[in-house]
């Protein structure tokens, strides 16, 4: 962490879905710092729990059969739980949420310049929304404006769908955006283009950036800190340099060891055996422990306590990978 006062602060956050009496509980213990201006990766296998995760803090989980509780969930100071007015003027303005398939988060019947004309009437009440309309998309570096203003989301590609969703998000000049795979569903060189806007916005605007990915190689080159989540809690985070040379949580090395490098050719790498369970079936002690080769009866029976590894470097694991000069 930084010397920073944090601009959101998680302790201790669970999540529950349900009715009745069936209740599943995907995240439990998540604890995470974001520091203003910072981007932070939050990195896992897909159903890890790092959409819900990150939903929680925006209120975009479904209403009636989700519940969320945490010690501590502020953003700038003011408590993101229950319904209070500021709290909830906070989300959607201060902090912003790009989803992974653009198309489907697009009025499909809705000229784009008309969308995001009304994101800036909520947002940024008091300015002229074609104006500031036209700034945003030349912002996001769709141009001429006025032109693409005039379509219809689908006569655009999807990484300048990607862009108009971008577009929207920035009406409110949030604090936070949240970028959830926001590259997932776009082919190579366009993911990064999105990419290199999304640094250089991050950069420009000082805006904090929780970035969500399974791809441990995009976290690499984009965060500064990086927090890997598994089967609802998280394993192990740090800052980057650390994360990716020196991994302790088995979990995290494993992450590596599947990323494709350069010179791969068209050899695949592994993947982790097995498979991310179910949070109806959640293993005992460490959850990681079924699909680890450092696993022993300890991992089974006792949840590892958190441990510091290094400045800023923490997780949990009742034994770490050891590095010689870690
Ligand atoms: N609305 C919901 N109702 C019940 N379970 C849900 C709901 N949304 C997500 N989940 C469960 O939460 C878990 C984590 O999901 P998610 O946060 O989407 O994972 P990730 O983003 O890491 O891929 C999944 O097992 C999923 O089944
Ligand atoms: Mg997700």
């Amino acid at each position: 962490m930084t010397g920073f006062a944090p601009l959101l602060s998680i302790r201790n956050l669970s999540i529950r879905f349900g009715a009745g009496s069936r209740w599943s509980c995907p995240v439990d213990g998540v604890s995470l710092d974001i520091a203003p201006g910072e981007v932070l990766a939050l990195v896992g296998e897909s159903g890890s729990g790092k959409s819900i995760t990150a939903l929680s803090m925006t209120g975009l989980l479904p209403e009636g059969t989700s519940e969320v509780a945490a010690d501590v969930m502020t953003f700038d100071g003011v408590s993101l739980l229950g319904d209070t007015l500021r709290g909830q003027a906070l989300r959607g303005r201060e902090i912003a949420y790009i989803f992974q398939d653009p198309l489907g988060s697009l009025n499909p019947v809705v000229r784009v310049g008309r969308q995001i004309e009304e994101a800036v009437r909520l947002h940024a009440p008091g300015t002229i929304p074609r104006e500031e309309a036209y700034g945003l998309l030349r912002r996001v570096g769709l141009e001429p404006a006025e032109q693409i203003a005039r379509a219809y989301p689908h006569e655009l590609s999807g990484g300048m769908q990607q862009r108009v969703m971008m577009a929207m998000a920035l009406a409110g000049k949030p604090r936070l955006l949240i970028a959830d795979e926001p590259t997932t569903a776009l082919d190579v060189t366009v993911q990064a283009k999105v990419m290199s806007l999304l640094g250089s916005l991050q950069q420009d605007l000082g805006m904090a950036i929780l970035l969500i990915t399974h791809n441990l190689g995009l976290a690499a080159g984009f965060a500064g800190r990086i927090a890997v989540m598994y089967a609802g809690r998280i394993v192990e985070a740090g800052p980057v340099e650390d994360v990716l040379t020196a991994p302790r949580h088995p979990y995290t090395q494993a992450l590596l060891q599947a990323v494709p490098r350069l010179g791969d050719g068209r050899r695949r790498r592994e993947g982790i055996p097995g498979r991310v369970p179910h949070p109806s079936c959640y293993p005992s002690g460490c959850r990681f422990h079924p699909r680890c080769s450092r696993a022993t009866q300890q991992c089974h029976d006792q949840t590892p306590p958190l441990q510091t590894f290094g400045a800023g470097h923490h997780g949990t694991c009742h034994h770490p990978v050891e590095h010689a000069h870690a």
